[in-house]
């Protein structure tokens, strides 16, 4: 048997990092809001997974739109991760960004940056999982943020010199 409670619990309890996934609506508005069901799928070609709530306002959006940018938050990070899981406000006026080659928004501070083209969408219970092929990164190898019951947390000191 199994409950909703312990599910709940069994996957805050499973350590992540944070992402925020960003791309730009037909009309040319810049949408993103914070992931951490983001994970590696396949090396040759390369993809990722994501998966999004459709209660988020902007589930259509990305599950329709062609390319998107997954940004890996650095450890100082942790209030740009709160903003773009606040609802009912406008994230992108608080922040620098600017607009990809592949019309994505892009913004600065990240760790790791990957540029995605959508290679499949699935349904998936009450997310649509979204799977990308990346097409651009860069990587700026500083410490990730972490994220774990609720909490954040950073990689001890000694791993990044
Ligand atoms: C650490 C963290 C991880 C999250 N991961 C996801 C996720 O993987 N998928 C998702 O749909 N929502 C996730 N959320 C919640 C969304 O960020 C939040 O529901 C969304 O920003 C609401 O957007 P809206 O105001 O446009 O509806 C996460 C929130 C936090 C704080």
């Amino acid at each position: 048997m199994a409950d909703q409670t312990t599910f709940r619990g069994i996957m805050g309890n499973y350590p992540t990092g944070v992402t925020v996934v960003t791309a730009n609506t037909p009309e040319e508005e810049p949408v993103g809001l914070t992931v951490n069901s983001f994970t590696s799928v396949s090396m040759d070609p390369m993809l990722i997974s994501w998966s999004i709530d459709k209660n988020v306002s902007t589930h259509d959006v990305f599950a329709s739109q062609e390319h998107f940018n997954v940004h890996v938050l650095a450890e100082d990070q942790g209030d740009l991760c709160m903003l773009f899981a606040t609802k009912g406000t406008d994230r992108f006026s608080k922040i620098e960004w600017a607009n990809s080659q592949y019309n994505a928004p892009i913004i600065n501070g990240y760790t790791g940056l990957l540029e995605c083209k959508v290679f499949k969408t699935v349904d998936a219970g009450d997310h649509t999982m979204i799977i990308g092929e990346v097409i651009g990164a860069d990587n700026n190898e500083t410490a990730p943020l972490l994220y774990h019951q609720r909490n954040f947390g950073r990689i001890p000191q000694e791993f990044y010199k």
